[in-house]
């Protein structure tokens, strides 16, 4: 595996990819271009095709092929690897056996083949142009017919097992991929009868269907492709591939329960929406957005009905559902700073997306932009049925609220909802803290195991430490922006050089022989900038962010601490998370007044 990294990297042109998405200028050795990861006016982005990496001087964002095409497209490291293998025409070893590829193969061709006679059955039979007339009567156009792919099975036993059979498919294969039954009266189609609805990947291929009955008897609203191994239902989520550009760009994800609200969303110019297929949002589903980087998925849940569990509880079981998640993700903690934020709107009584995309699509774009976290959702709504005016009613209030708030796996996250409990009900905050740590949690999985996302950043692109001492080291003469205290800095070599550099030392000429080597080895990592970046601020941004990144380490410390019961009754624990917790809100402030001088003249480039 390593291996293939290596030989991958060196056969593909990293100009030549990262050209097809940003505009690039020779100068010199290296290739500049505007960021595309933060807004500017000046270049300051560089890709080195001798080091095969990129590397921006205005946002420190750093990377080769690999990262560019997770940062770009969401991909996960090994999907990354096969997308790029395959256009440098590398054969990897550690691609799962051949066998099983070719096999995948096979399958996809199946539901190819399966799709195209559907799609003739929706044309070309007497049937089929009722369902037709069905589909536009629900207004949905031809050409979203098109693009959305559906398609008629026809009300045969063995239409298309004679017709897989034709195209060269074994029988075995056509059960493999879902589309035909085996029971012990036979082989028979598994749609009959039914609206048609492809189920994508996010790559686009076809791994699974959807079937509409189009009869009061038949059994199931729904029918879909069983389990097979090109589809799992619990980790896929329907129509990515049409929307993942739009949810990329807008960095947020809308998420609605059917195929047919999203088809109705999309033509109406919804475009970054997805469905999950029946549940709100499975923890599998919440990992695959998260691996795409962006900032909110906005679950869409349709209006209250009679028989309809009430909104209150599926946020509730939907906030659960997002701790977990995340607490199984070995980010119990404030590292998730990136992490993935779940919010949700409720639609009127008794409409769904499919209505009001077509009835009121200014209304249904004011619910999603008035979604809510999740938590603050079901936090309002139990608010909303209790009778805060009374003592009684805010204890029942706090009753339910507490151990909601308790499991937020994020220190900060959850010092702010206790927050919210303490304004609504006057408790003081500091004995809500008390509460909500003697509360009952969730147990929190594998979660603490694993290396927190700061840890895993760290180890692959180089410290904070080490990027800010880098720069400080080839701007001496700004080293008093830095700000910092020696203790912030873990390594004893660097706390050294350091206190040197504010002592007023110059990094090639009056260091001690151990630390200049230091600095040397520093040097091979120090940032080039153009003239359009101001080192004093890097530095000062640097330093911040170095500051930030030891608190959420203590942060995490304390709240791993807190959860494996350590540190006498918690109460200590929990003043000195709250303390770190102020103190991480106010360094953020101040970190996001640098950044926002740093651009606030560029605007008018982006969007
Ligand atoms: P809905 O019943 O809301 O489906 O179920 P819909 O897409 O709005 O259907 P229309 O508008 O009546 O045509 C939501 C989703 O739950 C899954 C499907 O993915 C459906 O789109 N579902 C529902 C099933 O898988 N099986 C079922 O029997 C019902
Ligand atoms: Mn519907």
């Amino acid at each position: 595996m390593p291996g293939d990294f290596d030989l991958v990297k060196e056969r593909v042109d990293i100009v030549q990819l990262i050209l097809e998405r940003v505009p690039l200028k020779k100068a010199g050795r290296v290739y500049k271009g505007l960021c595309p990861f933060h807004p500017e006016k000046t270049p300051s982005f560089q890709v080195d095709p001798d080091r095969r990496r990129y590397h921006c001087f205005g946002c420190g964002r750093d990377g080769d092929v690999f990262t560019w095409l997770e940062e770009q497209d969401g991909l996960e490291p090994a999907e990354a690897l096969r997308v790029l293998a395959d256009r440098a025409g590398v054969e990897l070893t550690t691609r799962r056996g051949p066998e099983e590829h070719e096999r995948e193969k096979r399958l996809i061709a199946a539901n190819d083949t399966a799709h195209f006679y559907f799609r003739q059955a929706l044309r070309g039979t007497a049937r089929g142009k009722e369902v037709a007339a069905y589909i536009a009567s629900r207004g949905i156009q031809p050409e979203t017919v098109e693009r959305f792919g559906l398609g008629y099975a026809p009300d045969s036993f063995d239409g298309l097992l004679s017709y897989l059979r034709k195209k060269g498919y074994a029988d075995e294969e056509a059960v493999s991929a879902g589309l035909v039954s085996s029971t012990e009266r036979g082989l028979f189609d598994r749609f009959r009868d039914r609206l048609i609805v492809p189920i994508k990947d996010g790559r686009g291929r076809i791994v699974a269907f959807g079937g509409r009955a189009m009869r009061p008897d038949q059994p199931g609203k729904y029918l879909n492709s069983p389990q097979t191994a090109l589809f799992n239902k619990s980790g896929t989520l329907y129509a990515l591939d049409a929307a993942r550009a739009a949810i990329r760009k807008e960095r947020a994800a809308v998420i609605v329960e059917g195929y047919f609200d999203t088809i109705a969303m999309h033509q109406a110019g919804f475009i970054n929406v997805v469905a999950s297929m029946g549940t709100a949002l499975t923890e599998d589903q919440y990992h695959l957005l998260d691996t795409m980087r962006i900032e909110r998925a906005i679950v869409a849940f349709d209006g209250d009905a009679a028989g309809q569990r009430s909104a209150e509880q599926r946020g509730s079981d939907l906030a659960r559902q997002v701790q977990r998640a995340v607490q199984r993700a070995g980010r119990g903690s404030v590292t998730a700073r990136t992490g993935l934020a779940v919010y949700v709107t409720v639609l009127p009584n008794d409409t769904d997306p499919d209505d009001l995309a077509r009835r009121d699509p200014e209304r249904l774009r004011s619910l999603i932009a008035a979604a809510k976290p999740v938590l603050e959702f079901v936090i309002d709504r139990i608010a909303s049925r209790s009778d805060l005016a009374r003592t009684d009613g805010r204890r029942r209030f706090l009753a339910e609220a507490v151990p909601l708030v308790a499991d937020e796996p994020d220190p900060l996250t959850r010092e702010l909802y206790l927050g919210t409990l303490s304004k609504l009900t006057g408790v003081e905050q500091e004995s809500l803290r008390r509460e909500a740590s003697a509360a009952p949690r969730e147990p929190s999985g594998r979660g603490t195991e694993l290396p927190t996302r700061a840890e895993t950043t760290t180890k692959q692109t180089g410290s904070p430490a080490r990027y800010l001492m880098a720069l400080l080291t080839r701007f001496p003469e700004e080293a008093a922006r830095a700000d910092l205290d020696p203790s912030d800095l873990n390594d004893p070599d660097l706390r050294a050089l350091y206190e040197q550099l504010q002592a007023g030392k110059h990094p090639t000429s009056d260091l001690p022989a151990h630390l200049a080597a230091v600095v040397a080895a520093l040097g091979a990592s120090a940032p080039e900038f153009g003239d359009e970046v101001e080192p004093g601020q890097a530095i000062e941004i640097a330093a911040l962010s170095l500051r930030e990144w030891n608190l959420r380490r203590r942060l995490e410390d304390a709240g791993a601490k807190l959860r494996r019961g350590e540190g006498g009754d918690g109460s200590v624990l929990d003043g000195e998370i709250a303390h770190l917790a102020d103190q991480l809100t106010e360094l953020m402030r101040r970190r996001e007044r640098h950044t926002v001088l740093h651009t606030a003249d560029v605007d008018e480039r982006d969007e």
